[in-house]
């Protein structure tokens, strides 16, 4: 059997280790490959042709679109650590992005973090000694999987740092507070000051010390000298984050962290705010893409389409025009239409919602414009 080495570099590592995340965080941008004529394209060499076809594909793959809800967010949470990191004694502040699935929760808080990271190397640099001992980690991050307890969080965040507790059978006998404190200890001597945890509602909450949980995810986020930031789904319905009122929590809240949460939330039509900002979208990202028939507003004209494809869901929306890129690339079509979009299905969630909503849409454009009829008409009878 013989293997083939991938082209496209060394493949992603997972960004839940200090140095899968440091590729991430300081991988250079991408560049945008040059969108060729039909005729430059068909003039291209087998082998040419496959690497252009590729970079292609990379680039629609990574399209990363700064929508208003990012931008607000990104703010929001650069107030929060500016202020955390200025005032040493102040009640520092732990953030949280509360969201359904597939709204861009892990994109935002991945990016927030990159940024983060390349200010703060560039502030204090790689190193924190002379010798080049230890390494400046100004972001921790991990994606937490399976069901794991408060002390598989500890082990998670110890494992970024390839602690060694984390590679033998050590943990087993270390009690729940010696990980924290070891965990503790990686945050400081690494001068993190970011610490994101994604995918918190796979954090085991028993029904019985549900609370108990809660609680100890304040201790943790209060104690550690750094910013937390939580993403994940439903987070507040399950009491995880937000300030709580539980047991000993009423008492404790004043010395605990406060607690900003925020939001993510599909797009909608129903306002002229809320579709011009879906066409903006679809026009940043008919922007970003290279396909040598493709023309601007392409996507635009396709506004309620794929609306009613997508439910307004970002995460959906990216899914179906990075099929349909693709299918356009190695079709030779090289545009994205209805007719192409018709054929491509994705997530069920949007599939079943579809056919209702294209109904509702329908009906929303033919009431508008009987509306505006009826207005044309009283303005008539009233000039008259
Ligand atoms: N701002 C954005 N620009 C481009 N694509 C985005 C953006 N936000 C989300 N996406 C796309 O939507 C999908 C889901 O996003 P993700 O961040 O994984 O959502 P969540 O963590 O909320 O489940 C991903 O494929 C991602 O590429
Ligand atoms: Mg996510």
């Amino acid at each position: 059997m013989t293997t083939t080495q991938p082209q496209a570099g060394p493949r992603q590592r997972s960004l839940s280790t200090y140095e899968g995340w440091n590729d991430f965080a300081e991988r250079p941008p991408r560049t945008r490959p040059d969108t060729l004529s039909p005729e430059q394209l068909a003039a291209l060499s087998t082998q040419e042709r496959v690497e252009y076809d590729l970079a292609r594909r990379q680039w629609h793959a990574n399209i990363l679109l700064r929508t208003r809800q990012v931008q607000e967010i990104e703010l929001q949470l650069g107030d929060i650590l500016d202020s955390n990191l200025q005032d040493a004694d102040r009640v520092k502040s732990a953030a949280a992005i509360d969201a359904p699935p597939a709204l861009g929760k892990s994109t935002v808080v991945n990016n927030f973090g990159r940024v983060f990271h390349q200010q703060r190397i560039a502030e204090a640099g790689e190193w924190l000694d002379q010798d080049r001992d230890v390494r400046h980690l100004p972001v921790c991050h991990v994606t937490l999987t399976g069901r794991p307890t408060i002390k598989g969080l500890h082990m998670m965040i110890l494992g970024f740092y390839a602690h060694p507790a984390t590679a033998g059978i050590l943990h087993r006998s270390m009690a729940g507070r010696d990980l924290a404190r070891a965990a503790a200890e990686c945050i400081e001597r690494h001068d993190t000051r970011l610490v994101i945890v994604d995918d918190l509602h796979f954090l085991r909450m028993n029904t019985r010390d549900g609370v108990e949980v809660a609680n100890q995810l304040k201790w943790l986020s209060n104690e550690y000298n750094a910013t937390f930031l939580f993403a994940g789904v439903a987070l507040r319905k399950r009491g995880l984050v937000g300030e709580g009122q539980t047991g000993e929590g009423a008492a404790m809240a004043q010395t605990f962290r406060r607690w900003t949460v925020l939001s993510l939330e599909p797009f909608t039509l129903t306002h002229k705010r809320g579709r011009d900002e879906w066409d903006r979208l679809l026009f940043g990202i008919d922007q970003a893409l290279v396909l040598t028939d493709g023309r601007d507003g392409m996507l635009v004209d396709l506004s309620r389409y794929l609306f009613a494809r997508t439910t307004g869901n970002i995460g959906s929306l990216m899914d179906l025009i990075r099929r349909g890129a693709s299918r356009a690339i190695r079709t030779g079509r090289e545009r994205i239409d209805r007719e192409l979009l018709d054929d491509i299905r994705i997530d069920e969630g949007a599939e079943t919602e579809r056919r209702e909503l294209e109904a509702k849409l329908e009906r929303q454009i033919r009431n508008q414009r009987a509306g505006r009829r009826r207005k044309n008409q009283d303005g008539e009878a009233a000039a008259a």
